[in-house]
């Protein structure tokens, strides 16, 4: 295995994978309301076809693993890909992210086939807002899939809160006080401008966008903390993903700020992204994909399927461009998986 870098140095060792662009939730900034043109099934990847793609990455030097959808346990049997893609030699972690909403009928078998574990994302703890939000009345089995996952060991359980002002800014410190008496391992993330409710994404001024005004600044969330008391910086709880983590002393929870819009990250991005038709998205915010299904489904060997994910990678752009007001036109978050 060589490991893979792309022209600015940056190592390239984790590929998202989207199952399935379907969801059943219809969260305000990801879907609107009636939902999307769904992709025929015959467009889907089958799971031997994701195989085949991550076990080339592998190969290459991919080591990391995260399934997204859509929401990826809408896909029937998913443990079985999991169990498949366990088997794929240096593949070392694979985990899920997911709204949480069937997991806990399939946590256990999913920890079983070898999931690692889970990123669940919960915008509100409170019924009607999360109804408000997803536009489903779902909190209860989405809290049951959550402890489920840490009963079965799906460990560290990570909940990841997108903050949206005048919405669900109200409940950070609820869902801070959870990393003190759950020990929960919370995540502010920053909205992005990818807003279903605000054609074409976020406010259209002629070509650009704006941010949403129900952006918030991880700078104003984490001085939302300071009633809870003194934030210690702490290490990544797994890996080096974007996040930026502290504690509130004596907690055995963590706090993370995850800050797209306010501080980019792109200088550390370590991944490439799979959508469910099988086209390979060097960056999560520009428009650029590269297939791979045509050229799987009509028979190209391995070395040239690797040499497609290699140039991909070779294509990373070095940042996004939100802060010029880009981003990507052609898909919402749900045909992106986050
Ligand atoms: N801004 C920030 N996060 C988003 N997500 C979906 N859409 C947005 C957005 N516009 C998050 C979801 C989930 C992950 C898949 O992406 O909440 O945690
Ligand atoms: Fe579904 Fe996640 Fe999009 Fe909400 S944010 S509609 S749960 S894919």
């Amino acid at each position: 295995m060589t490991g893979l870098s792309d022209p600015f140095n940056r190592p390239i060792n984790y590929l998202r994978i989207s199952v399935t662009d379907r969801c059943n939730l219809r969260c305000v900034y990801c879907m609107p309301a009636e939902g999307i043109g769904l992709l025929p099934q015959g467009e889907i990847l089958s799971y031997e076809e994701i195989v085949t793609i991550a076990r080339l990455a592998a190969e290459l030097g991919i080591n990391k693993l995260r399934l997204t959808g859509g929401e990826p346990l809408v896909r029937a049997k998913l443990p079985e890909l999991v169990a498949m893609l366990a088997e794929i030699g240096g593949i070392d972690d694979i985990s899920l992210t997911t709204n949480g909403v069937l997991l806990k009928e399939c946590a256990s078998e999913l920890k079983q086939a070898g999931l690692k574990r889970v990123n669940v994302s919960l915008d509100s703890l409170n019924r009607d807002k999360f109804e408000r939000i997803t536009r489903y009345d779902k909190l209860g089995g989405v809290l049951k899939g959550i402890e489920a996952a840490k009963v079965c060991g799906l460990n560290p359980v990570k909940i990841n809160m997108v903050v949206m002002r005048g919405i669900n800014d109200d409940e950070i410190l609820d869902f801070a006080n959870l990393t003190i008496t759950e020990g929960w391992h919370v995540r502010f993330i920053e909205l992005m401008p990818f807003a279903a409710d605000n054609p074409p994404h976020g406010h259209s001024t002629g070509g650009s966008v704006e941010l949403s005004p129900q952006f918030m600044s991880a700078d104003e969330i984490k001085g939302r903390l300071i009633s809870l008391g003194e934030l210690e910086p702490s290490l990544p709880i797994t890996g080096n993903g974007p996040a930026k983590y502290f504690r509130l002393l004596q907690t055995s929870g963590s706090i993370g700020l995850i800050t797209p819009v306010s501080q980019h990250f792109c200088f550390n991005c370590n991944r490439l992204r799979l959508t469910a038709e099988g086209k390979l998205r060097p960056c999560l915010l520009s428009d650029q994909e590269i297939d791979l299904r045509q050229p799987l489904r009509s028979g190209a060997s391995p070395e040239k399927l690797k040499k497609i994910i290699t140039e991909a990678i070779q294509s990373k752009p070095k940042q996004h461009q939100l802060s010029q007001g880009r981003v990507s036109g052609k898909r919402l978050m749900s045909q992106v998986g986050g």
